[in-house]
């Protein structure tokens, strides 16, 4: 290396040590500017009333939610109705007949999606839409922004000359109106745990035909424990518009909280250099097992997480993707600084999704599918859709 080249690489190590500073300060700014939650879930609820459903915890949730309740139980019983299969349909989903998948030693190829043919989400057994919306996001989820075109899944994010109801079951509070529509697709039940989870898919670009044009956007594919106020568990690939080869991996884990803050959360942000998300499909993956996470990009390990500061979660979760944009208003743009440069619509592509359970895990998903051998914390206000208040 020549002194400039050394130079040069001192340089931009500087510049990236500065750039964590800034962005660790951004985050302690941007969770002072978070808007407080819609209800006082935070100082109602304390740790330790997990096992009691009559604390003040449980009980201000549920009088914000009794309106919904009907449609949470007929949602529940539903599931109930449906979900029976039995392991000798195993991979469940749409497999294809002619594709021959991976095997992988300790592990059950449980779940193909190739979304060859659009799935009914209002009947598919395991997957629905939300009706939600993120606090810090400009976009609520909707059932239309889902689509099933090319043998591929795609999300669309587009502005919204709708009009949707505040009400989320997804939520579980209001949602304000927001400035543009996409897609949450998500499995119904809290029913998946251990394992691997794959993905092939690509990142929106935020401008037709030019995937170096940097944005905003999160794309992504992850679990996540449903309702997260009470157990906030998430396991997340998300791709970001900040860079052409900017992927963040995540773990977050918080009990009686509606809020996020930096301490429920460990990140760890990739860049590369030799691939472009929104240009190209790239196979994302993790595997959970108990007390470590191995994320994966086209195959390669990219991070290995163990019960460190945060521990590794151990309760059941609903697998997830979905499409959203950073509201600005709220600090530092997470999903990418140049929103300016968005044009919608900009939308995702899903080529697949495989589950592989793993082995050892002896409750989850439960061999029926249903929702009979799910904890009552399981299925507790953990409804995606549809509100009708
Ligand atoms: C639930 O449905 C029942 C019967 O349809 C109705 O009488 C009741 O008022 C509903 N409860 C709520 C909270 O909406
Ligand atoms: C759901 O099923 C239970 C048990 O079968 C029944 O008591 C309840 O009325 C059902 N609720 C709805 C909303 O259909
Ligand atoms: C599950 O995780 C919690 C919190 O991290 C921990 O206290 C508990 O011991 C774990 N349970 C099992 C069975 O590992």
């Amino acid at each position: 290396m020549s002194p400039l080249q050394r130079c040069a690489s001192l340089l931009s190590l500087f510049i990236i040590l500065a750039q964590g500073v800034l962005a660790a300060l951004e985050a302690l700014r941007q969770e002072d500017k978070l808007p407080a939650a819609a209800f006082a879930l935070d100082d109602a609820c304390l740790a330790g009333h997990e096992n009691s459903e009559t604390d003040s915890c449980d009980l201000s949730l549920r009088q914000l939610r009794t309106t919904r309740r009907n449609e949470t139980l007929a949602v529940v019983n539903q599931t109930l109705d449906e979900h029976t299969q039995n392991e000798d349909t195993l991979p469940h989903g749409h497999p294809s007949a002619s594709k021959v998948y991976p095997k992988l030693p300790g592990f059950t190829l449980w779940l193909v999606e190739e979304f060859d043919q659009p799935l009914d989400l209002e009947k598919d057994p395991i997957w629905t839409w939300s009706d939600g919306g993120l606090k810090e996001g400009q976009v609520r989820f909707v059932k239309e922004q889902i689509k099933f075109e090319d043998g591929k899944m795609k999300i669309e994010v587009k502005a919204n000359h709708g009009h949707q109801q505040t009400c989320s079951n997804a939520q579980s509070e209001d949602v304000p109106h927001k400035a543009l529509v996409s897609g949450e697709m998500r499995t119904r039940l809290n029913m998946f745990r251990y394992g691997r989870y794959e993905v092939r898919m690509k990142a929106p670009t935020v401008q037709p035909h030019k995937p170096n044009v940097d944005g905003n956007f999160v794309s992504t594919m992850f679990v996540f424990r449903d309702a997260s106020f009470k157990h906030w568990r998430e396991i997340d690939v998300e791709i970001e518009g900040k860079a052409p080869g900017s992927i963040t991996v995540n773990v977050l884990t918080a009990d009686y909280t509606s809020k996020w803050r930096p301490s429920m959360q460990e990140s760890k942000h990739l860049s590369y250099q030799h691939m472009n998300v929104r240009a190209e499909f790239h196979d994302y993956a993790f595997e959970w097992l108990p007390g470590v996470i191995r994320w994966y990009v086209d195959g390669k390990v990219v991070r290995e997480k163990r019960n460190d500061r945060l521990e590794v979660p151990n309760k059941s979760a609903k697998i997830m993707m979905n499409l959203w944009i950073y509201n600005h208003v709220h600090g530092v743009p997470f999903g990418g600084e140049h929103l300016e440069n968005d044009r919608f619509p900009m939308e995702s592509e899903y080529d697949w999704l495989r589950f592989y359970k793993w082995d050892g895990d002896q409750h989850y998903p439960p061999a029926d599918m249903s929702s009979k051998s799910l904890t009552a914390d399981d299925m507790y206000l953990a409804s995606n859709n549809p509100c009708s208040a």
